[in-house]
């Protein structure tokens, strides 16, 4: 005789709630290993990826004829390459907008999507202005968008690379304009949002071109504004000098419970964080976004993977988009580390000296087996999971063991044995990320307070690795790559 029919109501009432509560208490989705065919798309430039609530990545970008607007979208970052596009606006043949479509931005905002842009008209195409388009639809690849209509910033002068961000439920708007009182290209400057459509108050500049590597090429160029709010922090990631290989990023850093809108909140870090290396030039303009785990972050730039842009830097149509993880310092700011060539799909951990890489040698999975160098190859002995954990250390996982970067027993002796070992949270697999300059860090062990080294500077295939007290030399910096 089966259960009365009131027992089964009941069983399934418990049983759902059993899963919402362990949903609840579920941990936050482990990082993932970053793969990246590089470039992603070809010819797209200061590319803004947006991830939508519906698991979308939504991306537009400067195209190489610059007159049109496009938008694509696809559920997986590499997608994003294949994905089909449509126009949103397409630059008619005379008028304000018939020169130049530049950098658009796309947001989702009180439940309609907006993309912003500059454009020139045919006859002066520098002469940049701001506009702004909408679409009502879920989803923005159907339906028509709206005319364009300008986005006032509060005087007329060239006004390009518009972003938009939210802090503390507060939303601005950061974007480059020219200033009557100078003769750089472009200072930078903020404002706070009304609505979707315009700026309330006075635009408050945030960065000028102050230092050499913001004028090579140029009178002065700070532009491409990129924000990304995290940890209590507002970073606002730029580009400087001429759009060829001295291209490069900078970085605005700034506290989510300081008045934005008050030039003395931002501090400008002294030195690029970003810039050409490994057969990659001119990086710069991009995105923030998280990987496909809506944990791990991302960067997303544009670059060329020639020096020289022929017949010029805008012309030339091959700034291609490209990705790579994002890394965070000890300091908790963002580490943009150096760009990762297009021959490497798979980063490895890679050491300066060696110009080797982090290897589970021999792929020994024994607990406590040794870590040792050998030439790069992309394989699962190689790749590493670098997981953020705590807003503070990573935890850094081979792919081949399943295991973690680990300073065996804990030692705080110089020249410790350095392994694989389960992984258990444990500050023996705790790691920090120190910025030693030019894209290059040192990876810090909690436990041993020790970095990770080139033991001996022997830098033969199998070689030793170990931890010994952190002194920034060639043997201690790694990159991803
Ligand atoms: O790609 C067109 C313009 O070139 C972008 O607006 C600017 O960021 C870059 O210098």
């Amino acid at each position: 005789m089966g259960l009365p029919a009131r027992f089964h109501r009941k069983l399934t009432v418990v049983l759902a709630m059993t899963v919402v509560l362990l949903a609840a208490f579920a941990p936050p989705a482990s990082a993932q290993f970053i793969s990246v065919r590089n470039p992603v798309i070809s010819q797209r430039a200061d590319t803004a990826v947006y991830k939508h609530t519906d698991g979308y990545y939504y991306m537009t970008a400067s195209v190489p004829d610059y007159k049109r607007l496009e938008l694509r979208r696809a559920t997986t970052l590499q997608g994003l390459g294949s994905a089909p596009t449509v126009n949103a606006f397409v630059a008619p043949s005379s008028g304000a907008l018939s020169g130049w479509i530049w950098a658009p931005d796309i947001q989702y905002i009180d439940g309609a999507w907006y993309m912003y842009f500059s454009a020139s008209p045919g006859t002066a195409r520098f002469d940049q202005r701001l506009y702004w388009v909408r679409n009502t639809c879920a989803n923005p690849m159907s339906c028509s968008w709206s005319a364009p209509q300008r986005f006032n910033t509060g005087w007329e002068s060239f006004q390009l690379d518009p972003a938009s961000f939210v802090s503390r439920g507060v939303r601005y708007f950061v974007w480059a304009q020219d200033s009557p009182s100078t003769n750089f290209n472009s200072h930078m400057y903020i404002a706070r949002m009304n609505g979707a459509t315009g700026i309330t108050g006075t635009a408050v500049e945030i960065a000028r071109p102050t230092v050499n590597w913001e004028k090579e090429g140029v009178a002065g160029v700070v532009e491409g504004p990129s924000p990304l709010v995290k940890n209590g922090r507002v970073y606002i990631a730029y580009s400087a000098s001429a759009t060829d290989s001295r291209y490069k990023l900078g970085l605005l850093s700034s506290w989510d419970n300081v008045d934005l809108l008050n030039t003395a909140s931002w501090y400008k870090h002294p030195n690029p964080v970003f810039q050409t290396a490994n057969g990659v030039y001119g990086p710069g303009h991009g995105s923030f976004t998280v990987a496909e785990d809506n944990t791990t972050d991302m960067l997303v730039y544009h670059a060329r993977d020639y020096a020289t842009p022929t017949p010029d830097a805008l012309t030339d149509p091959n700034r291609h988009t490209r990705m790579q993880q994002l890394l965070w310092r000890e300091n908790g700011d963002p580490f943009f580390g150096q760009p990762i060539p297009s021959t490497v799909v798979n980063p490895g951990i890679r050491g300066q000296h060696s110009n080797r890489c982090v290897d589970n040698y021999n792929r020994d999975t024994t607990p406590g087996a040794l870590v040792r160098l050998y030439d790069c190859n992309g394989g699962t002995a190689q790749q590493w999971e670098l997981n953020y954990k705590a807003g503070s250390y990573y935890e850094i996982r081979n792919r081949n063991t399943g295991t973690c970067l680990d300073d065996l027993n804990a030692s705080t002796a110089a020249n410790a044995d350095v392994g694989l070992h389960a992984c258990n949270g444990s500050t023996a697999q705790q790691w920090t990320v120190q910025d030693r300059g030019n894209g290059w860090m040192s990876l810090r062990n909690i436990a041993g307070n020790m970095c990770l080294d080139n033991y001996e500077w022997n830098a033969a295939n199998g070689a030793r690795l170990s931890l010994y007290p952190c002194n920034g030399t060639a043997a201690q910096l790694w990159r991803l790559g």
